[in-house]
């Protein structure tokens, strides 16, 4: 049998040698189909498209420029250890972005992040966003907080979508980034945000 077998079903090395979006998305549904798992109904936002793989594992394959650019800087960031027990962490990918592998997350809603962090999404996302003076007090003392703040920071991430829940999700008790490629340059250069 010539069937390739990796730990992620599938070579996926075998996509950096396809060329076009529809090729790769061709191959990754016709591998899928062969592990017997539905090819309908995959996630997907503007500029990625996720597979499920096997041991708690999503493939990320950019669909556009917007993707791979984004892919690029989950890539920098999801390999970087001093974030790595906030983030989805990356652990394969294409050095050309086209798409990485990184631990799957359960989405996260408004009652389980404060449930695991003990504050309220709305009020962290508000201080994200503006840093308010009152709301400072008390988040410029938490760590968490303070960890995302450090990473936007660093990367220059646009703060507006990492302030949104649908950004987030959860592994086991941790509250992970699974949505952390905008930095401001890509935000301004496809999304046409002026900020
Ligand atoms: N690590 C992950 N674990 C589980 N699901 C994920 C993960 N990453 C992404 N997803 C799912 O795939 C969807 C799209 O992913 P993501 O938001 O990263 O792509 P995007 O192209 O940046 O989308 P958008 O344009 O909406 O920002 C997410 O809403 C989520 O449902
Ligand atoms: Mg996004």
């Amino acid at each position: 049998m010539k069937y390739i077998k990796t730990y992620e079903y599938f070579n996926v090395d075998e996509l950096s040698n396809l060329k076009t979006f529809k090729q790769r998305k061709d191959f990754v549904q016709s591998e899928l189909v062969k592990t017997g798992m539905s090819t309908s109904k995959y996630p997907q936002g503007t500029a990625r498209k996720i597979y499920p793989l096997k041991d708690n594992k999503v493939l990320k394959m950019a669909k556009n420029p917007k993707g791979i650019q984004q892919n690029l800087t989950e890539i920098e960031i999801g390999t970087d250890k001093e974030f790595s027990d906030v983030v989805s962490n990356v652990s394969k990918y294409d050095e050309k972005g086209n798409w990485l592998i990184a631990e799957k997350a359960i989405p996260m809603t408004e009652y389980k992040f404060e449930e695991l962090l003990g504050y309220q999404a709305d009020g962290f996302f508000y201080w994200l966003r503006f840093s308010d003076g009152e709301l400072g007090k008390f988040y410029n003392k938490q760590t968490f907080a303070l960890k995302i703040k450090k990473m936007i920071e660093k990367y220059d991430l646009d703060r507006f979508d990492v302030a949104q829940i649908t950004s987030w999700g959860y592994i086991g008790n941790r509250v992970v980034l699974i949505d952390y490629g905008l930095t401001k340059h890509i935000a301004r250069k496809y999304y046409k945000v002026d900020y």
